[in-house]
């Protein structure tokens, strides 16, 4: 069950409701998580109640809607609206997933939104990321060559190998994966967490990396990487489809057989 972290000493109080449905028979209630650092008061659940005929049909078309007709203050990221940037990650009647992809009609019953989980909140539906962005560059999220590039032409791959990097590539750092393992919620700021571990995998199987060795000497720690249980939650959440816990045991393999 995902659990989140409330601002010290708070108690999750009933907030606004709000109802701009007007008569419409395609109605949609979301229940949003609102907590503003600045008022001093206690975080709150509002209730805002729209016709969807009026706005499009995602999730977070709905927050923009609410945003732009009932409450400016309101307070999301978000930026392409395709699934790409990462920004719009949150969750969803408890699921961790992207808002901009998540469609409306998906969901039967009132909606419920919350930041990320295990994630320190900066405003409404802002989850901090600074420890995540941390973890990420740790793993030297860039090619490490011994070798000068070619002049004038890319570093080139056979498809094989260029292949091996399916799977690994789509990653947007949504942080979805990260914020609904268990392992990570406990001891985030040792562990890694499925996003930055698949990260690091990707450039340990990049044919043209060749910090292999030193990549798997960093990783081989009771707490970056042994955390993971298999849990696969990680697996089950991600929007893009992918599977971090794979990744993992990738690593943990060659490990062993490179005897690290
Ligand atoms: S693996 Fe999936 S859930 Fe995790 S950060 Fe990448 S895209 Fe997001
Ligand atoms: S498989 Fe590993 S990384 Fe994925 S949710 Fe489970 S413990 Fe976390
Ligand atoms: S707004 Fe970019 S992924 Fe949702």
């Amino acid at each position: 069950m995902a659990e989140f972290t409330l601002p010290k000493n708070s108690k999750l109080t009933k907030g606004n409701e709000y109802d701009i449905s007007g008569g419409s028979k395609n109605v949609k209630t979301f229940f949003i998580y609102r907590w503003n650092p600045d008022d001093g008061n206690q975080p709150s659940i509002d209730k805002f109640t729209i016709d969807l005929d009026k706005c499009g049909p995602m999730v977070l078309d709905a927050i923009i809607y609410i945003k732009n007709e009932i409450d400016s203050s309101l307070t999301f990221r978000r930026s392409c609206r395709e699934g790409i940037c990462g920004s719009c990650a949150m969750n969803i009647d408890g699921t961790n997933t992207l808002a901009c992809t998540k469609s409306i009609k998906s969901m039967r019953k009132d909606v419920k939104i919350y930041p990320l989980p295990h994630m320190k909140v900066k405003k409404d539906l802002v989850a901090d990321m600074k420890k995540f962005y941390e973890q990420y560059s740790s793993i030297k999220p860039w090619l490490t060559s011994n070798t000068a590039p070619p002049s004038n032409k890319e570093r080139l791959q056979s498809k094989e190998d260029r292949e091996k990097l399916d799977g690994l590539y789509e990653c947007i750092l949504c942080a979805c994966c990260s914020t609904s393992c268990p392992s990570y919620w406990w001891n985030g700021d040792k562990y890694l967490g499925p996003a930055a571990l698949m990260q690091s995998y990707r450039w340990i199987a990049d044919s043209r990396d060749d910090a292999t060795d030193e990549r798997l000497e960093e990783l081989n720690d009771s707490f970056k990487l042994y955390r993971c249980h298999t849990i696969m939650n990680c697996a089950k959440t991600c929007p893009k489809g992918l599977n971090p816990a794979k990744a993992i045991s990738e690593i943990k393999k060659l490990i062993v057989t490179k005897d690290v």
